[in-house]
């Protein structure tokens, strides 16, 4: 052999050492635990063939409590970037084989450079997570790393899509990293996500909770909203990742791809003309609503289990990629509350961030009364949604289907908000509040003081009508010009699309300033 290929060897050798991670048992123990390898989990996120590996060679530089005598190639997280349908993407993986995929200097080292990699590139970076925290061994260092990456995220937010992936552990400050992303999916029953773990939980509050119920899947992607997306195996949470960034575009500088379809764009749907029932406490689908107008009935759903009285996610409506916010008549009435403004007011940021017009489909009751509501902070949580569409430049397209009552009516796309164009179907209830109320307010008094109960009915009745007749309905505020126009329901398809087209072009600019100040 020549020297040359002596030294080729080596090489092959070294990646080959290097590809083991923490070695052939902690991989075995890894698969043994239901879980993918950092390599594998790669393998099915990227296009074959696509993967070129940087920094494998790296190795952690601690000599404390006897970590001088082992020193993994990798150590503990595979970096590189890849291409998925074609796209370019940044990807890091810690590798649990090697200390647990714990945060050593030198990990952080290398998952920064793949985010100043891909921040200077203009591509996506994905993260999957899975690693037992700071590393113990090397003390502030691990910290410093954790630093490094949390100021990376902060500042690559709104520049290029991130997306984090837990598939294992992710607990105490770590949690931070896919916290400060903008997705965030997680695989059941075996990852989860906490500040502190079962043991400090129960030293500190007595409370006795086992990590699936303080941070599992279901947790975060019901009752917290931490998650995004809940996966049940590692395969269907990387096709999840996949299927996300298909309604995305590289960078904030980009716009999503669009996606051909042969669903007509003049196609109409007979059957909305029917979808809103004559009692106007009665639910209906709304899923079936977002279906019936985007392309090939796909509705890509963000945060599904999670403050289900507002919907958001992506669709391709006329080839081009979209985000819909509806309220959800079906849960609560499709009222406004903390977590459904906090979810909606998140959704609206990302898509105007990365150049997704917004879709917008109103019946919503209000804001949910009570102390809960308000002791919770309703007021700023409310505003976040407010402020989100308010600042929002990307085209805005509302449809107000039916109730659309006071501050929530404004709160949803409204015209006054920068609202492009604004529809309302015949049935819309464009109002302060609902007549009930109302009439309470106006006549209360009146009606207490007919003695006689059916006298009062009567009049209650009357008023009502009266109040329904004047505001109960779209034609105020299409006398007003708050609204464009009046619309079919089955024709819903053809003019959102057609105003989405329209404004292609849309120019909008927010005053100067160095930041604004969201109510946070
Ligand atoms: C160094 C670690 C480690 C860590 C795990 N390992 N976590 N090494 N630093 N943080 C090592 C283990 O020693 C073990 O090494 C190997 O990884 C696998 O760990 P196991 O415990 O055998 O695995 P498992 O039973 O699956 O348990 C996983 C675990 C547990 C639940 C994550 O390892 C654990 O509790 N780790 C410590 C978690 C923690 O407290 N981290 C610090 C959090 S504070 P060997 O050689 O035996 O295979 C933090 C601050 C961040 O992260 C602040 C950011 C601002």
């Amino acid at each position: 052999m020549s020297i040359q290929q002596d030294k080729i060897q080596e090489l092959v050798e070294r990646r080959s050492a290097a590809k083991l991670g923490g070695g052939q048992k902690r991989i075995d123990a890894q698969h043994q635990k239901g879980k993918l390898t950092a390599r594998e989990r790669i393998a099915l996120l990227l296009d074959p063939g696509s993967f070129e590996e940087f920094d494998m060679f790296v190795q952690h530089r601690c000599t404390h409590f006897g970590m001088d005598a082992s020193h993994p190639d990798g150590d503990g997280v595979v970096t590189g970037q890849g291409t998925i349908d074609g796209r370019l993407v940044f990807v890091f993986a810690q590798d649990f084989t090697v200390n647990g995929g714990s945060l050593s200097k030198t990990m952080s080292e290398k998952i920064c450079k793949v985010m100043d990699m891909a921040v200077r590139a203009g591509a996506p970076v994905i993260g999957l997570n899975d690693s037992g925290g700071a590393r113990i061994q090397e003390g502030i260092d691990a910290l410093a790393g954790y630093g490094e990456i949390f100021e990376r995220n902060i500042l690559a937010s709104g520049v290029v899509p991130q997306i984090s992936g837990i598939f294992g552990p992710c607990a105490g400050g770590a949690v931070y990293s896919p916290a400060l992303t903008d997705f965030t999916l997680m695989v059941q029953n075996t990852s989860y996500m906490f500040l502190t773990g079962p043991a400090v939980v129960k030293s500190v509050t007595g409370e006795d909770v086992d990590q699936e119920n303080l941070g599992g899947a279901a947790v975060h992607a019901s009752k917290s909203g931490v998650a995004h997306f809940s996966a049940p195996s590692e395969q269907e949470g990387i096709g999840t990742i996949k299927k996300l960034l298909s309604f995305l575009p590289q960078n904030n500088l980009s716009t999503a791809p669009e996606r051909p379809t042969q669903d007509p764009v003049g196609r109409v749907d007979d059957a909305l003309n029917d979808i809103v029932p004559d009692n106007p406490n009665k639910a209906y689908d709304m899923y079936g609503v977002i279906r019936s107008i985007v392309d090939d009935g796909e509705f890509f759903e963000v945060h599904k289990e999670f403050a289900k009285n507002i919907i958001v996610g992506f669709a391709h409506m006329g080839g081009r990629s979209v985000g819909i916010v509806a309220n959800q008549p079906g849960v609560l009435a499709g009222v406004l509350d903390i977590n459904a403004s906090r979810k909606g007011a998140r959704f609206v940021r990302f898509c105007d961030a990365f150049n997704i017009p917004l879709v917008t489909l109103v019946d919503v009751p209000g804001f949910l009364p009570g102390t809960q509501q308000e002791y919770g902070a309703i007021i700023t949580n409310g505003a976040k949604l407010l402020f989100a569409y308010g600042e929002a430049t990307v085209p805005k397209v509302t449809v107000t289907l039916r109730k659309s009552y006071g501050g929530a009516h404004i709160v949803m796309s409204c015209k006054q908000l920068r609202g492009d164009v604004n529809y309302a179907w015949p049935t819309a209830n464009i109002a302060v509040m609902g007549a009930e109320g109302a009439v309470g307010i106006l006549y209360g008094k009146e009606i207490k003081a007919e003695t006689d109960p059916a006298k009062q009915a009567e009049i209650a009745e009357t008023r009502k009508q009266e109040y329904n007749d004047l505001f109960c309905n779209p034609y105020q505020a299409a006398q007003k010009g708050y609204i464009e126009d009046v619309i079919e329901p089955r024709n819903t398809r053809f003019r959102v699309i057609r105003a989405l087209a329209t404004l292609e072009g849309k120019r909008q600019e927010i005053p100067a300033k160095k930041h604004d100040n969201l109510p946070l």
